[in-house]
């Protein structure tokens, strides 16, 4: 079973979709460490009450040190404001996962993060949304795609309510990557996923 290290900086639903497919054991690996570089997280306890080991880290040496320690085989990124120094992404080449609230390579980038994604996606009146579930790279969002979902948000009255229709596709595509990813079905070539 692979170990995992998922890492928070907010409410992490996200991460609870991650702790109930790996409890209801559809996820063939295991959540070894919950990391926040927010020690209010709400994420933290969520993993607390779940029995897994919840940490605030800030340092760069000291999270790859805690990782290291725990033999943390990949990382799940689920809603983590932080950048990742380049010596984590080199060692954990294509084993980082990452959830963006978009249909990329529309609204990502510098400055996309959290709720400012649909207040971009409203404001400019699209019709359609979705999430994205992609490996990191250097580049922010620019990493290989693993899964897409896509839906109508046609009838949103604000951000906010695109934002809720977009986390129930999350809270599926995002479970559904790791178990791929553990079961050895995605192959990373010339940037592009292929799965097994
Ligand atoms: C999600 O929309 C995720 O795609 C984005 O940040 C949000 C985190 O939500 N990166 P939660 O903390 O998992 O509830």
């Amino acid at each position: 079973m692979l170990k995992m290290a998922v890492f928070v900086s907010g409410g992490g639903t996200n991460l609870q979709s991650l702790i109930d497919a790996t409890k209801s054991g559809s996820i063939n690996g295991e959540i070894v460490l919950v990391v926040s570089n927010r020690k209010n997280a709400y994420g933290l306890e969520r993993a607390k009450k779940a029995g897994i080991q919840a940490e605030c880290i800030k340092d760069d040496q000291l999270l790859i040190q805690r990782l290291k320690e725990e033999g943390v085989d990949f990382i799940v990124l689920a809603g983590y404001l932080a950048i990742l120094s380049d010596e984590l992404t080199t060692l954990y080449h294509n084993k980082i996962i990452n959830i963006h609230p978009s249909l990329i390579p529309s609204f990502c980038g510098p400055g996309f993060y959290g709720i400012h994604v649909h207040e971009h996606a409203f404001a400019r009146g699209v019709k359609v949304s979705g999430a994205t579930v992609h490996f990191v790279s250097p580049v922010v969002d620019g990493g290989p795609i693993i899964l897409q979902e896509a839906l109508d948000v046609s009838s949103a009255k604000s951000p906010e309510d695109i934002q809720q229709m977009v986390l129930t596709i999350e809270h599926r595509i995002l479970p559904e990557a790791v178990k791929l990813f553990c079961d050895g079905r995605l192959k990373v070539e010339n940037e592009r996923v292929e799965i097994l």
